[in-house]
């Protein structure tokens, strides 16, 4: 494993094995472009835009940005210290800092929950991924172009009603992903991603143009920036909270591992707040790229999964270079897609690796596989099972399909759980000095830091878990 010394070259090694010599990113940049790469994805584009339209708009929104700010920026900071400071891959980083610090083993739950929320995500995720990859096709063979809201959607229901399609990008968005991880070297990707997600960038940035030709951006930018509180409710609150954590990575020692390569020398906090900027503002661009177009169609902004599917094609099959621009979008979002794909199954590989000494290509083979096989359940909640709700007789999981089910137990339940853990290891456990060295912050901002992991976020995320028990 080497160490590259020339700044601009990303990380230059496999992210696996604890106890061989372990490469370090060669720079914050290479550490920004890894976090960046697993962060931004289709939780920003896809997920975000539907949830708020769900959850009735800005207030929804404010309480999103106020999770991100006061929740998930020091819960990213918490888990880069840890994985820093540990050394190893998460599972193996608890353990050594319980060592040093004398702290209870059991902490390595903590890695535990993670493996668990990862291996679920990405079941859906792939499928999502999926959709992204056929759309691809659709928008390249021109058929949107000059569409109607109508036939639109006819599109996305067409796809969504046909299991076999489903599957077959399902199993190439899976495939993608194993290929990468089994791999195990991504200098490459995340080179790439320091050219792809400005690109991406780029493009929202053109659907917005766009979106400002509707007439509607007005009404758009009101709906989301525009807090009105009676449209939100203690299951929104719970949706953004659980919607932070996971368009930031957090809660599954994602940036856990990362943080473990990253040099002494480099700001947790600088690193941090630059990774969860970025992250932010592409969702909020994908929000104000979709619902000019939603308003513009007379389209229900609480649509569903489905919001994305349904407005941008239409965007897309009306303004000037649509079908390129709109190929172009989605082989973006494929791979902004793909390299979250990758985060959420390499802890799961590392652990097998570690703890089961399985080799690498027989780990992920093992894991993308069982978590392809999960991944038909959420198909076939899309059509077969559509009408399929296991846990319908708990009023707040009424009509929640499988697919359904495992996004809000892993992104509402499990994510902050992995959070509250972490917060607490931090806030409540750790040796204090060594935190203080690790992270190098001014006196005053330290406290601030850790009053934060230590009261606010474990008082605000059981304060949410128990009003939404109730
Ligand atoms: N953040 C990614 C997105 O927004 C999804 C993701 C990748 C993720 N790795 C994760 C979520 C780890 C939680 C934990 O699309």
């Amino acid at each position: 494993m080497s160490v590259s010394s020339s700044g601009s070259a990303a990380y230059s090694g496999s992210l696996e094995g604890s106890n061989a010599q372990r490469g370090l990113w060669s720079s914050r940049f290479a550490f920004i472009l890894a976090a960046t790469g697993s962060a931004v994805g289709l939780g920003n584009i896809w997920k975000f835009p539907y949830v708020t339209g769900e959850n009735g708009g800005g207030a929804f929104v404010l309480v999103y940005l106020l999770c991100i700010a006061i929740i998930g920026i020091p819960i990213m900071m918490a888990e880069v210290m840890i994985g820093r400071r540990g050394g190893h891959s998460p599972v193996n980083s608890i353990k050594a800092i319980a060592q040093r610090d004398g702290l209870n083993p059991a902490w390595k739950l903590v890695g535990a929950v993670g493996i668990l929320a990862g291996f679920l995500i990405l079941s859906f995720y792939s499928v999502i991924g999926g959709w992204a990859i056929s759309y691809v096709g659709t928008t390249a063979s021109g058929q949107l172009s000059g569409q109607t809201a109508d036939a639109v959607g006819a599109i996305f229901s067409g796809l969504l009603s046909n299991p076999g399609t489903l599957l077959l990008w399902h199993t190439v968005f899976m495939a993608l992903v194993m290929l990468v991880v089994a791999k195990g070297v991504r200098s490459g990707l995340e080179r790439a991603v320091s050219i792809l997600m400005p690109a991406l960038f780029v493009l929202l940035l053109i659907v917005v143009g766009y979106a400002m030709t509707t007439g509607h951006f007005g009404q758009a930018a009101a709906f989301l920036f525009q807090p009105d509180f009676s449209k939100l409710t203690t299951s929104g609150v719970l949706v953004a909270l659980g919607h932070a954590f996971f368009t930031l990575s957090l809660g599954m020692a994602v940036m856990m591992a990362y943080g473990s390569y990253l040099p002494k020398k480099i700001s947790i906090a600088k690193t941090s707040i630059t990774v969860s900027v970025i992250d932010t503002g592409v969702a909020l661009l994908a929000g104000l790229a979709i619902f000019p177009i939603v308003f513009a169609n007379g389209l229900e902004p609480g649509a569903g999964p489905g919001l994305i599917f349904q407005t941008l094609p239409l965007a897309f099959g009306q303004m000037p270079m649509g079908s390129l621009f709109g190929t172009l979008f989605f082989v973006l979002l494929i791979f902004a897609a793909w390299t979250s794909g990758i985060s959420l199954l390499e802890p799961i590989v590392e652990w097998l690796e570690e703890q089961k000494g399985m080799n690498r290509t027989v780990s992920t083979l093992g894991a993308g596989v069982v978590c392809w096989a999960l991944g038909i359940a959420s198909i076939l909640s899309l059509n077969l099972w559509a009408d399929f709700a296991p846990l319908g007789f708990i009023p707040m999981l009424e009509g929640k399909t499988i697919f359904d089910l495992l996004d809000f137990f892993t992104a509402n339940i499990l994510l902050p759980l992995g959070g509250l853990l972490v917060a607490l290891m931090a806030g409540w456990v750790m040796s204090k000095p060594a935190m203080e060295k690790e992270l190098a912050l001014s006196p005053g901002t330290f406290n601030l830091w850790f009053v934060t992991v230590r009261f606010i976020t474990p008082i605000a995320v059981g304060v949410v878990f128990i009003y939404n028990l109730m």
